[in-house]
């Protein structure tokens, strides 16, 4: 059988932009065992003071997450985070409608700021404008960033948080554009109601950034509208907006899914085009930013978790959402991962969802042990080597057309440049299922390079798992004579078929 053959310059010139490290982002949702036996768990043997799980936390140090968005998803739309704060004796159950689950109350904001301070990433907040409007959201804004010397500041003191929390980063609401949210709006309805927070927050503290709610998915039949309409009417304190898209192979056409993310591309480039739209008609003098703030492979746990939501409701922290990952899908992770990065022009702010558990890079046994699942991989490599400057490869490379998508490069390539390491990564997967792809890589443009080292993550087996009993079944490794230089700055490396490959020089 013969290779696939590849060519691909990247030039120091071809910059795309510099990485925003919250491109490295995540998710908790108080949803299944993501909190409860997943970050916090008091007794758990590892657990800190605070009941945090240690070996929960030195993963997520591992994966090097940078921003952690927090408390949901569709959980954060009938939410009281009063009901979270303050003595634990005193916090209310409350029946969480979203994933028919009771909560306890027993982990809430503080503990979610202290848990992201030990992990050393930056706190996300999502706002409830489901059931709840203006109001609480300035009185949530007040008690987290206000020094002191105001009742919900003075109220955050006598919690035990005397400095304040000084977050940044606020989502409006999540996914309002879905029938199934609580709370459920019109564009129009959710463009006002945003709006007016929106600004209401900007007068009690101008150094926030805001997130307004885009389409929960490219599919919505309102998207597009829902972007345009809302941003006419919330453009003026909107910094972000955000984009949501999850991965399914229900239909096991392994070609078709690692092609999906030609769909995430498309996606990127209407939403800046919609935001530009806005801009020109407002005469605005602001480009806004978008927010991948949930991303991930979603298919597996669906149909066990629908019968365990109709049949068995308000438990207390269900597992739920628990999709145990395969190799194939820890590749539509990485195609991900690098388109991600050839927007990072426009696209500031990712948040793989979510982190522990549920829909996780990492899962855990309550009481027991832990393991990284096999998107775990992907998302490592980046975060850990993709800081810098993205550059934009020229490519020329094989392709196919698979049942929804034509065209589809065989090699998806991204490199990012460190300058201040001059290290030099490229990052790349593999379509081809069966063969090797052998490319030609030009660096002529860096005045010298060398290889480093050639990782992958490649396994015969598309369907092969992670488990705590054998947590290292797909794992990464270091391949030796894939690559040979042929001449001064050009070479030849051989990617293996169906894999995932961090090739780092230095330069
Ligand atoms: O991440 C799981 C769910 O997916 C989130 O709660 C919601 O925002 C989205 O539909």
């Amino acid at each position: 059988m013969e290779n696939l053959r590849a060519r691909v310059t990247f030039e120091r010139e071809f910059k795309i932009a510099e990485i925003d490290n919250r491109l490295y982002g995540s998710f908790v949702e108080h949803l299944g065992r993501c909190v409860y036996g997943g970050i916090y768990e008091p007794s758990h043997p590892t657990a800190d003071a605070e009941g945090f799980r240690n070996d929960v936390a030195s993963l997520v140090e591992e994966l090097g997450v940078s921003t952690v968005r927090y408390p949901g998803g569709n959980f954060v739309s009938n939410y009281k985070w009063e009901d979270g704060v303050g003595p634990r004796s005193l916090r209310p159950e409350r029946l969480d409608i979203a994933w028919r689950t009771t909560e306890d109350n027993s982990f809430g904001l503080n503990e979610f700021i202290s848990w992201c301070r030990k992990v050393k990433a930056e706190p996300m907040l999502a706002i409830n404008l489901g059931t709840r409007g203006i109001s609480e959201a300035l009185d949530l804004l007040e008690y987290c960033n206000h020094p002191s010397a105001s009742r919900l500041s003075d109220l955050r003191i006598s919690h035990g948080y005397t400095s304040p929390h000084k977050i940044k980063l606020w989502c409006l609401g999540n996914e309002l554009d879905g029938p199934w949210q609580t709370g459920h709006k019109t564009a129009y309805e959710y463009g006002r109601l945003s709006a007016e927070t929106g600004r209401a927050m900007k007068a009690m503290y101008d150094d926030i950034e805001l997130v307004s709610c885009g389409s929960s998915n490219m599919r919505m039949p309102t998207f597009a509208s829902w972007e345009a309409e809302s941003l006419m009417e919330n453009y003026d304190i909107t910094d972000y907006v955000s984009l949501h898209q999850y991965y399914s192979n229900e239909q096991e056409d392994t070609s078709d899914f690692l092609a999906i993310t030609l769909e995430t591309e498309r996606f990127i480039k209407t939403v800046i085009s919609i935001c530009d739209y806005v801009k020109a008609v407002k005469r605005g003098n602001k480009d806004i930013q978008l927010s991948f703030d949930e991303w991930n492979v979603w298919f597996h746990s669906k149909a066990v978790d629908n019968k365990k939501m109709s049949m068995e409701p308000w438990d207390k922290a269900p597992s739920l959402l628990e999709d145990i990952y395969t190799f194939e899908d820890a590749l539509v992770s990485g195609c991900a991962l690098i388109t991600f990065l050839k927007n990072c022009d426009r696209l500031k702010i990712a948040c793989l969802a979510q982190l522990v558990n549920v829909i996780a890079p990492i899962m855990t046994e309550t009481g027991g042990g832990l393991c990284r699942q096999t998107i775990f991989y992907p998302f490592m490599h980046v975060s850990m080597f993709g800081r810098g400057t993205a550059l934009l490869p020229v490519i020329s490379t094989n392709k196919y057309d698979s049942k929804n998508f034509s065209d589809v490069p065989y090699l998806e390539t991204v490199g990012v440049l460190n300058e201040q390491e001059r290290i030099f990564t490229i990052f790349a997967v593999n379509r081809s299922l069966d063969k090797e792809t052998v490319f030609t890589l030009n660096l002529k443009g860096f005045s010298e390079s060398s290889m480093l080292e050639h990782i992958t993550l490649e396994c015969d087996d598309l369907k092969a798992t992670n488990t705590i009993s054998n947590p290292d079944n797909v794992t990464p490794r270091n391949r030796v004579n894939s690559c040979e230089n042929l001449s001064e700055g050009v070479y030849d490396i051989k990617i293996p078929k169906a894999s995932w490959n961090v090739i780092r020089f230095k330069v």
